[in-house]
This record gives structure tokens, C-alpha cells and sequence, in this order.
């Protein structure tokens, strides 16, 4: 028997931590064209994972991500979130539980700051108190200050601010599943860098799961719990965590686009501690690195210094050791040796 739209939507809705997402050959044939755009698309989204598509422009990224809240309409195939036909849901009701927050961030110019946030629940029927009690909340998670900027207009908003906003918009109504299309990418290199940072810390709180679309490789590395490097059509040449895509890149294609710099890719996302530290007392110098810094944070310091051995310190600030250039090009090879092995363990059959 068909589910009624509302039973499904309140079922979808009520996994606020995150929802499973899964694709399965799903097509798109824009009308008057004979190539596809997305062909034959399939993929498994766990819940409360961030997975990021990343691919050169007009590869089908957006198509994609658009067909999950159905603002574009598949030509084939099927899209579950937590088991439920989303096809069979009705398209407005649907995109209400969606958190989205879109390329050209898309505030509405003429509603202040809390009016845009206010959108959804506003559609949702949620009360003037509890609205405006979300609102608050939201500004202060974004770090933007309810004082200063809720009767603000987005103009009146620097476009780093402006991004922080979109994101407070789609979680407005604490959706399971956000989708969110190059949120970052208008902004200047310090301002993404620290909207990342703070996307990052943000993620870990709310445990969403989120589709993240970027054309920025770096970007990818550093947000995503897996990647999807896509190719023309969406088509995925490899999917999987960034520190094994770096490890070990499917093909030519993937390759290129890891650009140059691998392994110091790599070693950005090794923490200190993973390393086998050398004796403290090698540490002669005063040049201090924490267990919680990443190998490439060591292996600047040992270059900038000119010093043979850095030392290590924990949380607590105690000296634990020391690290030297081979060392870390050891745990580089070590953890390569790790991701291989994880791997032919997820290849055998339970
Ligand atoms: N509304 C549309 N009508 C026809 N073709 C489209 C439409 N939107 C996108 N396309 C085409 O589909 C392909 C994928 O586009 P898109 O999904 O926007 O790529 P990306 O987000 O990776 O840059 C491109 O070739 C683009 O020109
Ligand atoms: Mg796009």
C-alpha cells in the first residue's frame, strides 16, 4: 500500500542527526538534448556523512545534487533517504526537509537576515517564539551576532557573512539531509579558509549528512569523510576516503586532478601523534609541535627552523618526544601500508 507523503516526510524529518541517501542509476536527459548530463548515477550515502563531489565545471555535480530535493527531476532511476522513495513524495514538501544552501548563495535581497533564516520553518507553520528563538540560536552557532546582524539586509553583509547565513538558512529546520552547492566558493582564500574550519567544528555537533559540491580538489581533502571525483556525466572514477584517494588515485584522471603535492596533501591529514616519536631529549631546541598538529604542520617547522629534531608536546604541554624529517616520511609510508590493508579487509566477504 502507498504511504501517504505526510507519514513518509515526518519519518524522514524526525532522523534530525542524519539520514542514509542512496542513488541508484540515476539518469539525466535534459529536454532537447541527446547526451545525458548524470548517467547511470549510483552511490550510498551513510548517515551523518559529509560526502563531497568534486569535478571540473559542467561535469554534472549540481544536476546531481539537484535530483535529491527533485528541484531537477530524474529521467531515470530511483533515490531512497532512510528507505523512502523520494520520487513518491510530494516535490515542495520534500524540499522543506532538505537543508540547501545554493551556488550563488540566492538570499533574498529584499527580507533582513532573520526573515531569510526564517523561511522554511516560516512554510513549516512553527510559532513567532519558537521561530525567532531558532533564529538566535542559528546566528550565534554561524558565529554572527543576533544584535548586530538579524535586521540587517544581506547587502549590508560582507560575502563571507552572507555564506554563513545560507548555511544558518538550510539548517533552520534541522533537516537530516543538507545539500550544498560550492557554499564557499565566492569568497576569497581567508575567508574559505576559515568558514571551512568552522564548517568543520559546525559538522561535528550536528552530524548531518551532507552533499557537498566543490570544483576545489584542496577543499574536498579537507571536508570530506569521502570523495567523489567525477568525471564527465558524473560519472565516478573513484570514491572513497581523501586519504586513500591521495595513497593511492584510481587512474590518470583522478591523478591529475590530486595536482601536484601529494604526499604533502597526505601528510596534512596525519595528526603527530600517529607517528613513532623519537627520544624527547632530541628535541635540543625550543621549536614545539602538539600530538593533535598535523605531519605537514611538523614538517614546516623542521624547514622553516633549519632544526635536525622538533619536539613534541601533548594537551597537558609535557614534552613526549621528538620528530625529524625521516620520521615523518616513515609514518608516510607506514600509513599508506594501513589504508592498503583496511582496504583488502573491506574487499573480503564477511
Ligand atoms: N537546465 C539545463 N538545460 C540543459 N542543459 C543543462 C541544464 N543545466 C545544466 N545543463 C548541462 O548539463 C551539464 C552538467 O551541468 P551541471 O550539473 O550544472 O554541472 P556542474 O555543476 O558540474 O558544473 C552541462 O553540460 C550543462 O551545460
Ligand atoms: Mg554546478
Amino acid at each position: 500500500m502507498p504511504e501517504s507523503t505526510d507519514t513518509a516526510l515526518t519519518q524522514i524529518a524526525s532522523r534530525t542527526d542524519g539520514a542514509r541517501i542512496v542513488l541508484d542509476r540515476v539518469s539525466k536527459v535534459y529536454p532537447g538534448q541527446d547526451a545525458p548530463a548524470v548517467a547511470e548515477f549510483s552511490m550510498v550515502a551513510e548517515p551523518g556523512e559529509l560526502i563531497m563531489f568534486v569535478g571540473p565545471s559542467g561535469c554534472g555535480k549540481t544536476t546531481t545534487m539537484k535530483m535529491i530535493n527533485r528541484i531537477i527531476e530524474p529521467t531515470s532511476g530511483s533515490i531512497t533517504i532512510d528507505g523512502r522513495d523520494i520520487l513518491s513524495l510530494d516535490p515542495s514538501e520534500l524540499r522543506r526537509h532538505i537543508g540547501y544552501v545554493i551556488q550563488q548563495i540566492g538570499l533574498f535581497p529584499h527580507m533582513t537576515i532573520a526573515e531569510n533564516i526564517a523561511v522554511v520553518p516560516k512554510l513549516l507553520g512553527w510559532s513567532k517564539q519558537r521561530t525567532a528563538d531558532r533564529v538566535d540560536e542559528l546566528l550565534q552557532t554561524v558565529q554572527l551576532d543576533p544584535g548586530t546582524f538579524a535586521h540587517r539586509y544581506p547587502r549590508q553583509l560582507s560575502g563571507g557573512q552572507q555564506q554563513r547565513v545560507g548555511v544558518a538558512r538550510a539548517l533552520a529546520a534541522d533537516p537530516p539531509v543538507m545539500l550544498m552547492d560550492e557554499p564557499f566558493g565566492a569568497t576569497d582564500p581567508i575567508t574559505r579558509e576559515k568558514l571551512q574550519a568552522e564548517f568543520l567544528r559546525l559538522q561535528e555537533s550536528i552530524g548531518k549528512t551532507i552533499i557537498f559540491v566543490t570544483h576545489d580538489f584542496d577543499e574536498a581533502i579537507r571536508l570530506g569523510d569521502r570523495i567523489a571525483v567525477l568525471s564527465e556525466r558524473s560519472q565516478i572514477e573513484q570514491f572513497d576516503t581523501p586519504a586513500a584517494i591521495l595513497a593511492k588515485p584510481a587512474n590518470d584522471y583522478v591523478r591529475s586532478f590530486i595536482g601536484q603535492g601529494a604526499a604533502l596533501k597526505r601528510l596534512a591529514l596525519i595528526p603527530v601523534e600517529t607517528a613513532v616519536l623519537g627520544a624527547a631529549s632530541a628535541a635540543v631546541d625550543h621549536h614545539r609541535i602538539a600530538t593533535d598538529d598535523s605531519l605537514r604542520d611538523a614538517l614546516d617547522l623542521l624547514i622553516v627552523t633549519g632544526a635536525p629534531a622538533i619536539g613534541v608536546v601533548d594537551r597537558s604541554g609535557s614534552l613526549v618526544g621528538s620528530l625529524t624529517v625521516e620520521r615523518i616520511s616513515t609514518a608516510l609510508g607506514a600509513d599508506a601500508t594501513a589504508l592498503a590493508a583496511t582496504r583488502s579487509d573491506e574487499g573480503r566477504p564477511a
